[in-house]
């Protein structure tokens, strides 16, 4: 009997090939290349052995009622899982399959773009030319001035700092001590130790880059927002880092830091952002994520305001990033179908 696959996005003929020509497979694809239809999913999944879905598509209880007993995996195109209710997987014993690793080079160079972005009035500077006002404004010696993401030979120290300090973060880290950083600083979960061994690798690593880098040190929050020239939220979204950037915390920062978001916009209060952009608590902000996405429409607070560069969840967007993303994903699919190992299992239940 051949085993249900529904997979929510055309995800192009060569990905979709493995499972169209494993003979074990009995394949469904939304077609459209778009959102997939709520109400296609819940009809389509009755029956289903394994479900391929991005992070548009609500894992929850009432789909996983319709799919039913047979479903055994749940593979999602995504390193982000907030859209999966692991406690209802965990409960019917069916396994889950995500993309990390693949990703964290693509979304560690948009966090990059998006910090000087951000700190060198990229979204302002775009607008001005292309509305014609270059004429109008030629270049002058102060003007469009911010400040700079990289170490200056003697100039003030730079400090880069991370909110979550997994994958993505250290390959962000990578990149940027090539940008003469001076020091690293970074915030876990509450209550996590410090990274000791990775702490003192890293630090050492990047010494020989960069003879003039300090190192890498765990900080609490309040120190992270003080300290840092330049904040990036790497860490996963859910109820636990919900608004954990809010207005006490944002009027920690310095007015000349930049805040860049490229995990979820759940970790951001957006109304408090919006006022420290608006009141100059901080310099600017980009942001690959906005709580509320994709309805963040022009008289959105954050999309008013000058200093705030948004792009619309475009992290893992190259071509090599997603083909690779969606290659996992099914890989994923078809090694559950086949009792093999998954190339990348979140686990959602303790052995
Ligand atoms: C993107 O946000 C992802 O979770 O892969
Ligand atoms: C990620 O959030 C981490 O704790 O490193």
């Amino acid at each position: 009997q051949k085993s249900k696959v529904v997979v929510t996005r055309d995800l192009g003929p060569d990905v979709l090939g493995k499972l169209r020509e494993d003979p074990s497979v009995d394949l469904f694809v939304w077609p459209p290349d778009c959102g997939c239809d709520r109400n296609w999913l819940l009809e389509e999944a009755e029956g289903a052995v394994g479900l391929v879905v991005t992070l548009t598509d609500k894992v929850d209880e009432e789909l996983l009622t319709r799919a039913g007993a047979n479903l055994k995996v749940v593979s999602t195109m995504s390193v982000g899982y907030e859209h999966v209710d692991l406690a209802g997987l965990a409960k019917r014993g069916v396994r889950l399959g995500y993309t990390p690793d693949v990703l964290n080079g693509a979304v560690a160079d948009l966090s990059i773009m998006l910090a000087l972005m951000a700190g060198r009035n990229g979204g302002n500077a775009l607008a001005h030319v292309r509305n014609g006002e270059w004429p109008n404004i030629s270049w002058s010696p102060f003007g469009w001035c911010g400040p700079q993401l990289s170490g200056t030979v003697g100039g003030p120290k730079k400090t880069v700092g991370f909110l979550g300090f997994g994958r993505i973060a250290q390959v962000t880290l990578n990149r940027l001590v090539g940008f003469e950083i001076t020091r690293c600083i970074y915030t876990t979960r509450i209550g996590s130790p410090p990274k000791k061994d990775l702490e003192d690798s890293l630090t050492e690593k990047h010494r020989r880059v960069n003879p003039g880098f300090e190192g890498v040190r765990q900080v609490d929050l309040k120190t992270l927002a003080r300290e840092s020239d330049v904040l990036f939220i790497l860490a996963p979204g859910g109820a636990e880092t919900r608004h954990i950037v809010n207005e006490e915390l944002l009027r920690e920062m310095k007015r000349t830091s930049v805040l860049v978001n490229t995990s979820r916009g759940s970790l951001v209060d957006s109304d408090a952002l919006a006022k420290a952009l608006r009141e100059g608590w901080i310099w600017g902000a980009g942001l690959d994520v906005v709580e509320g996405e994709p309805d963040v429409t022009a008289d959105h607070p954050l999309v008013k305001q000058p200093s705030c560069v948004i792009v619309p969840h475009i992290g893992s967007a190259t071509f090599a990033t997603r083909t690779d993303m969606a290659n996992t994903a099914v890989a994923n699919v078809l090694a559950v179908l086949s009792n093999k190992p998954m190339v990348s299992e979140k686990r959602v239940w303790q052995d």
